[in-house]
This record gives structure tokens, C-alpha cells and sequence, in this order.
């Protein structure tokens, strides 16, 4: 009798001891977000949470919609969780977005919420959704490139050490997000869809972006959208991108870079493995601009330096890609004539695509336009079983300037044009 008392009490006091020093000082404050249901702005009560709950607390969304009709800068955040069990809904006054969307950091870009700090765990449970309305702003700028202050959706930045889990992201206004100025960031099993249903293709509407960012890994994604799917920029490095699907969109995209005149970027370990594309321009797509400035950016630029160095794309399934793999050195505001793609000094190295197989609508496997003036370096491509449309194996490989090929011999030249839909 007393031995069972007294190990039931060991019991309890172990169990009590366990919950007290998880809850103990650091007892998380709870903020539960309470939608208006007037369908006015709640973008002020989402803020107001983050400044109760941001620092060892938890910020909760109930299973409703949120209107959000405001920038939010919700920065600095320390050891939070945020449970987001509805829909963030942003509204569609394109004056007022235009007018406050913040900067956030890179090219002149700008978003609609600005998020970050240490050990962020943002949990959307397969069903937490930010939707961006986005069809108001693809009619809007009707397939202008980076028209002036349209927001992205999502900044994530000056983060570490967190994870963003379970979330959708609907029809994005543009990009859908960039993680800026971040380190050990994990995104898993996140589903991102911005399709147009009118004449204006869903353009601008990136998967993700990595910038000033290193050790980020996007995993069990699925992204459909009319842009680059996930594409690490300026500064990227130890990136990986696993078990991940892109439909529709050009695939992935390593750059571009080399936009600022005489500014270094680089792109330093990309790993992409075990990924499925399916109607997309690329499989993978390396991008520099020229070697020559011409305008300024954000439509403009060039004569940046840097390299893309160490990238590993393998396993991947293709199904209807329009052309695997490519390389180009010649990116310039699109209009421009007479731009030297021979010119850029960035450098391309070390990169490898392996283990592909399915099918591609026509030759040639690869294009790989290069700079004279600074080729690119020891590219592999082996263990391909791909077919073009009509059944036929690819044999084709197009090169400018390629310094060392495994796998693969190039068979004849590149358009000596920047491609960026695939076409010459
Ligand atoms: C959220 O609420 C809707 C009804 O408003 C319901 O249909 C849906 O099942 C709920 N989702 C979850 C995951 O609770
Ligand atoms: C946008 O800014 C302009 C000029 O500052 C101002 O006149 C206009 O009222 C603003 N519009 C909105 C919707 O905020
Ligand atoms: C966001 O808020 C932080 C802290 O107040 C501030 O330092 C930062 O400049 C703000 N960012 C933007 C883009 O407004
Ligand atoms: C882009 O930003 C740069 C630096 O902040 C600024 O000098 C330039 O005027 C901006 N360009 C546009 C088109 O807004
Ligand atoms: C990279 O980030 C992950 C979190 O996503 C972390 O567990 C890991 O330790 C980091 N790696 C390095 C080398 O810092
Ligand atoms: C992968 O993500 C999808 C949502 O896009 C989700 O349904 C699935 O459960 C995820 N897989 C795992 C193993 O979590
Ligand atoms: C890998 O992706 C597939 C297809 O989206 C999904 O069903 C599966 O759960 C994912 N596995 C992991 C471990 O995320
Ligand atoms: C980008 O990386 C290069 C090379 O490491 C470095 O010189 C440059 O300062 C970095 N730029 C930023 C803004 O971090
Ligand atoms: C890239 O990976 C190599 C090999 O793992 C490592 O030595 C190097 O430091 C990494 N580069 C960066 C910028 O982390
Ligand atoms: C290749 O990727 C697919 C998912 O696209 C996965 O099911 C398979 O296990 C991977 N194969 C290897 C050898 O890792
Ligand atoms: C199949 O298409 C390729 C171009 O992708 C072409 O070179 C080849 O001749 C075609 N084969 C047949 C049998 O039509
Ligand atoms: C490339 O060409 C060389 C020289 O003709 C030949 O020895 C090699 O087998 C070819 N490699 C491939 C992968 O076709």
C-alpha cells in the first residue's frame, strides 16, 4: 500500500516537475487574434498581438478569415509560435498598397508584411492560408516587370533559427516571399498557387526568394505560379530545396545576379534533390546579367561580379519542361538590343544535373551561353533519360564558352542570346 502511494506520488511529481520546468519562467504568454466581423482592418490587432506575444509567447489565429488591409512590420521577434488556423486575406485597395508598401531590402522591392526574429515557429497546420488577392494585381500591372511598389506578399527577414511549417499561399500580389538577411531557416510542407484567370499571366509571382541568406531548406513543397519557383539571389549560399514539385512557372531560378555595376553576389551551394516539374520553362535556369550596365535597376543594370559555384540538381522527374537546363550570361532590361553577352565577368562553376529523366518538348537537353570573357567551368550532366515530345531521346546540348563538360559533349551553339523563355 504505501510502496504504490508512493510511487503514484513519483509519478505525479515527475509528471508536475516535467510541466513546471517546461512551463516554468518562460510560461509562454498566449495572444488569440480575434477577427473584426465587419470585415474591417485586423492587420492592427495582429500587430498589437506580436507586441504582447512576440518574446516567449504565442500568437493564435482562430479558423476564420483575417482582413488585412494594412502594412504590418512585425520585426523582432523572439522564441514565438504562431498558429495560423485561417485565412489572412489582403485587400485590394491598389492606391493604398502602392502608396505603403514597406521596402524590404533589395531592388527596390516592397511588401505587405515584413516578418522576423530568433526561434519563430510558424505553424499553418496544412490549412492556415495567406491569400493575397492577387488576380486584382495581375490585371493591374498586366505583365509589367516590377511594377513600382507592388507589395510581395511575405519579408522574411533578419531571422534565425526557425521553422515555417503547413502554410498555403494563395495568389499572391507578387513575389510570394523572400527570405532576406536569414540563417537556419527550415519551410516544410508549404503549397504555394497564384494562377491568373484573365488575358494578364500571373506574373512577378515567385515561389520563394532567398537573399543575404544562408542555410535555408524548403522541403515538401508545391508550387504553381507563373515565375521562378524557388530562387536564390544575392548572397545565397548552403540552400536546399528537397521533394519539392513546380508546376507551370519557369522552375528553378540561381540568380539573376550581377545586376549592380561592380557590386559582388554569389550563389554558393545549391542542392536541389528528389524535385518533379511539370509545364515549367526550365527544370533549372543559372541567370547573370551582362557585363554591361545599361539603365539602372530595378529594369536595368548589369556589370555586376560574383560567381554561382557548387550547385547539385539530382533526381529530378520532368514532365512537358520546355528546356532543362539553362545558362545564360546575358540578361539585360528586356528591350535593350545590342547587349554584349560575351561581356559578363561573373563566373558559373561547378555545376552538376544528374539523375533526370521524363520528358521535354524538343532539343536540345541543355543551353549553356556563357561569357567570353569569363567561361564557365566543370559542368556535369549525366544519367539523363529524357524524350522529347514526339518520343525521341535528347541528345542535344548547346554551349558558348563551356570549360570542361562530364557527362556530355556539347553538340553546337547557343543563340548567343538571353533566353528567358526558352526561346532564341
Ligand atoms: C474551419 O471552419 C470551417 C467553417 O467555417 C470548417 O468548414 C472547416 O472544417 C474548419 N477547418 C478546420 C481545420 O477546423
Ligand atoms: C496615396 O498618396 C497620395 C499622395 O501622397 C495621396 O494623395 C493619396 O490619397 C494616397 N492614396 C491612398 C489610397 O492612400
Ligand atoms: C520595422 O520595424 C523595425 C522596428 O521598429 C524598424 O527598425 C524597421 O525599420 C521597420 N521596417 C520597415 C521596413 O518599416
Ligand atoms: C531604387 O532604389 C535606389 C536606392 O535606394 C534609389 O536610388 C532609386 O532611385 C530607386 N529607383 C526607383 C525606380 O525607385
Ligand atoms: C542549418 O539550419 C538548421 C535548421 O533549419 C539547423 O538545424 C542546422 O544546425 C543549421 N546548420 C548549420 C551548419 O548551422
Ligand atoms: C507534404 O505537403 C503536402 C501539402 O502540400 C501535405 O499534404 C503532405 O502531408 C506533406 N507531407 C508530409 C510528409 O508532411
Ligand atoms: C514528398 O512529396 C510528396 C509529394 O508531394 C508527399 O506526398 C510526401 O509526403 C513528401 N515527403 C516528405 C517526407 O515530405
Ligand atoms: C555578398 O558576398 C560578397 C562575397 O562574399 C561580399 O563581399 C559582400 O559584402 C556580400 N554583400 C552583402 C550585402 O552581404
Ligand atoms: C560550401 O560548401 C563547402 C563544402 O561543404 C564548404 O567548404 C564551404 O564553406 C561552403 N560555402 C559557404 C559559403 O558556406
Ligand atoms: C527520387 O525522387 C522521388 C520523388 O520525386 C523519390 O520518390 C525517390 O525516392 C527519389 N529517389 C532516390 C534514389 O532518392
Ligand atoms: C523529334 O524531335 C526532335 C526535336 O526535338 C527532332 O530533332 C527529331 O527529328 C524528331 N524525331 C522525329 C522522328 O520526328
Ligand atoms: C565526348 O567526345 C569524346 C571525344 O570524341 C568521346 O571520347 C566521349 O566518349 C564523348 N562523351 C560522351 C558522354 O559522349
Amino acid at each position: 500500500m504505501i510502496l504504490i502511494s508512493l510511487s503514484v506520488f513519483g509519478i505525479l511529481s515527475a509528471l508536475l516537475f516535467f510541466r513546471d520546468f517546461a512551463a516554468g519562467p518562460k510560461s509562454r504568454k498566449v495572444c488569440i487574434v480575434e477577427p473584426g466581423k465587419d470585415g474591417s482592418d485586423d492587420a492592427p490587432a495582429v500587430i498589437r498581438a506580436f507586441q504582447e506575444c512576440g518574446k516567449n509567447g504565442r500568437v493564435e489565429f482562430l479558423n476564420e478569415t483575417y482582413h488585412i488591409e494594412s502594412v504590418m512590420n512585425t520585426t523582432g521577434l523572439d522564441d514565438v509560435e504562431i498558429n495560423l488556423k485561417g485565412t489572412l486575406l489582403w485587400g485590394t485597395n491598389i492606391m493604398y498598397w502602392l502608396n505603403n508598401s514597406m521596402p524590404m531590402g533589395y531592388q527596390n522591392q516592397s511588401t505587405a508584411w515584413i516578418l522576423g526574429g530568433h526561434k519563430i515557429n510558424f505553424q499553418g497546420h496544412g490549412y492556415g492560408t495567406f491569400d493575397g488577392n492577387g488576380q486584382v494585381w495581375y490585371d493591374f500591372v498586366n505583365d509589367e516587370s516590377n511594377y513600382p511598389r507592388r507589395p510581395h506578399a511575405l519579408a522574411i527577414s533578419e531571422t534565425t533559427n526557425s521553422v515555417f511549417e503547413g502554410l498555403r499561399f494563395v495568389q499572391s500580389q507578387m513575389w510570394t516571399m523572400t527570405l532576406i538577411h536569414s540563417s537556419n531557416v527550415l519551410l516544410h510542407n508549404i503549397y504555394v498557387s497564384s494562377t491568373s484567370n484573365s488575358n494578364a499571366t500571373p506574373s512577378n509571382t515567385d515561389g520563394a526568394d532567398t537573399i543575404y541568406a544562408n542555410n535555408i531548406t524548403f522541403s515538401n513543397w508545391s508550387v504553381t505560379n507563373g515565375d521562378d519557383g524557388i530562387s536564390p539571389k544575392a548572397n545565397s549560399s548552403n540552400i536546399l530545396v528537397e521533394n519539392s514539385t513546380f508546376i507551370g512557372g519557369s522552375g528553378l531560378a540561381l540568380g539573376s545576379i550581377g545586376q549592380y555595376e561592380g557590386v559582388f553576389e554569389t550563389i554558393e551551394n545549391f542542392t536541389a534533390l528528389d524535385c518533379y516539374f511539370k509545364n515549367t520553362i526550365h527544370a533549372a535556369y543559372l541567370k547573370s546579367w551582362t557585363g554591361q550596365q545599361v539603365n539602372y535597376p530595378p529594369n536595368g543594370g548589369g556589370g555586376g561580379l560574383g560567381y554561382i559555384k557548387n550547385v547539385l540538381l539530382q533526381n529530378f522527374t520532368l514532365d512537358n519542361v520546355k528546356l532543362p537546363l539553362s545558362f545564360t550570361q546575358c540578361i539585360s532590361y528586356s528591350g535593350i538590343a545590342g547587349v554584349d553577352c560575351n561581356s559578363s565577368l561573373l563566373k558559373m562553376q561547378n555545376v552538376s544535373m544528374v539523375d533526370v529523366r521524363g520528358t521535354a518538348q524538343e532539343e536540345p537537353v541543355a543551353s549553356l551561353q556563357c561569357s567570353a570573357s569569363s567561361p564557365c567551368h566543370d559542368i556535369t550532366i549525366e544519367w539523363l533519360e529524357l524524350k522529347s515530345s514526339n518520343g525521341t531521346a535528347m541528345v542535344g546540348y548547346n554551349c558558348d564558352n563551356v570549360v570542361g563538360t562530364t557527362g556530355f559533349n556539347c553538340t553546337g551553339r547557343t543563340c548567343g542570346k538571353s533566353s528567358v523563355d526558352g526561346t532564341c
